[in-house]
């Protein structure tokens, strides 16, 4: 049975790829130091699977314990790194915070990485490298447009450190994957989107106001160039997202890589917008969501939707879920986590 290491993997998306790499037969590993998760979840992974992943608690900024851990755990296959921070707006705050944990870490990591006999690795990268791309749907040649925050600024220092590591290291190989918007939870409602403080994000703000959290959601502007006047984005169901990452792993495994850095957009290729997401969140749910219009967001971008072709054809790889689907797990979650 192959070990895979999975960091930050009691978190939202880490969390639904561990639950799909055991349902693909891996021994899982995972590391966690719990700053943005809670232990719980790893409760809720062992009750889908049966299967108890090995978890270690751990602060990947301390490169000692990192060396450690590798020490102890030398047959690792493969690694799919998720730890980082990822709030934008408080990147924009703690830039240094942002720096430290999502690049030191990384440094750390693949060091050991390439001490591995196997050296497989899946980057945990994001749609906002792109910023506002002059066209949709946006392909992986896109050009790279400077970061609006230090968060995304993170993401593609960490894409190049890697490819530059690649470049001298052919024992490496690496893919990135750029995530759209991952939604919803798995249909079990037994894992999800962990709401810890006030969400930053359109998903769970809206099931928290339908849940009676908030009073109301705040649409951030409907002036913007779209067909409703309200920004658009590329919802991917969190299972789909999770089992594209079980993917590409494959494909470094099987040594289907055609080179040893590769980039693949992971998301649906359907780009909706605020409103629609309103809407079928109130057809899922059968309910109306009390929400008004405010003011722009700063920082935000038009418009954002994924070209999948490349991850379609070479990857292997289509999201299944529709909207509608991923809002109606992230209302099941929820209402499970309210006890609704
Ligand atoms: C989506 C749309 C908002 C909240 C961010 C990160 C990205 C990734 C996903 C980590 C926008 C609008 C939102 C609200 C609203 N994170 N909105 N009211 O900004 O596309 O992407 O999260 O990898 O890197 O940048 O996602 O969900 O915050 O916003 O109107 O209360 O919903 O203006 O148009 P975003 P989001």
């Amino acid at each position: 049975m192959k070990k895979i290491l999975v960091t930050g993997g009691l978190g939202f998306i880490g969390s639904h790829t561990v639950v799909e790499l055991q349902n693909e037969g891996f021994e899982v590993v995972i590391i966690d130091d719990l700053s943005n998760s809670s232990i719980e979840v790893l409760d809720g992974i062992t009750s889908i699977t049966g299967a108890k992943p090995i978890f270690e608690k751990l602060d990947l900024k301390h490169e000692s314990s990192v060396i450690d851990f590798f020490k102890k755990h030398h047959t690792i296959s493969g690694v799919i790194h998720f730890a980082a921070s990822k709030a934008v707006g408080e990147s924009v705050e703690k830039p240094l915070l942002y720096y430290e944990n999502n690049l030191n870490t990384l440094i750390y990591l693949l060091k050991e990485v390439l001490l591995l006999p196997a050296s497989n690795f899946i980057f945990s990268s994001s749609c906002t490298v792109y910023g506002q791309a002059e066209e949709m749907p946006i392909t992986e040649n896109a050009p790279i447009q400077p970061a609006e925050s230090p968060y995304g600024n993170t993401k593609q220092i960490g894409e190049e450190i890697i490819r530059d590591t690649c470049k001298v290291n052919t024992n490496l190989n690496a893919i990135a994957l750029r995530y759209f918007n991952p939604i919803g939870a798995h249909s079990s409602a037994k894992i999800g989107e962990l709401p810890i403080g006030v969400p930053q994000n359109l998903v769970p703000y809206i099931t928290q106001t339908a849940a009676g959290l908030r009073e109301s959601l705040s649409v951030f502007g409907n002036d913007y160039q779209t067909p409703d006047g309200t920004c658009i984005r590329d919802y991917i169901h969190v299972v789909d997202l999770a089992k594209a990452h079980v993917v590409a792993l494959q494909r470094l495994l099987e040594q289907k890589n055609t080179s040893n850095y590769e980039t693949f957009n992971v998301g649906t290729g359907v780009g909706s917008s605020v409103l629609e997401v309103i809407k079928s969140f109130e057809k899922v749910s059968g309910q109306s969501l009390n929400y008004k219009f405010a003011a722009r967001r700063e920082g935000d971008i038009t418009s954002a939707y994924a070209h999948t072709e490349k991850a379609n054809k070479i990857l292997g790889w289509k999201a299944k879920s529709s909207l509608d689907e991923a809002m109606k797990s992230a209302w099941d979650w929820e209402k499970h986590i309210r006890n609704l």
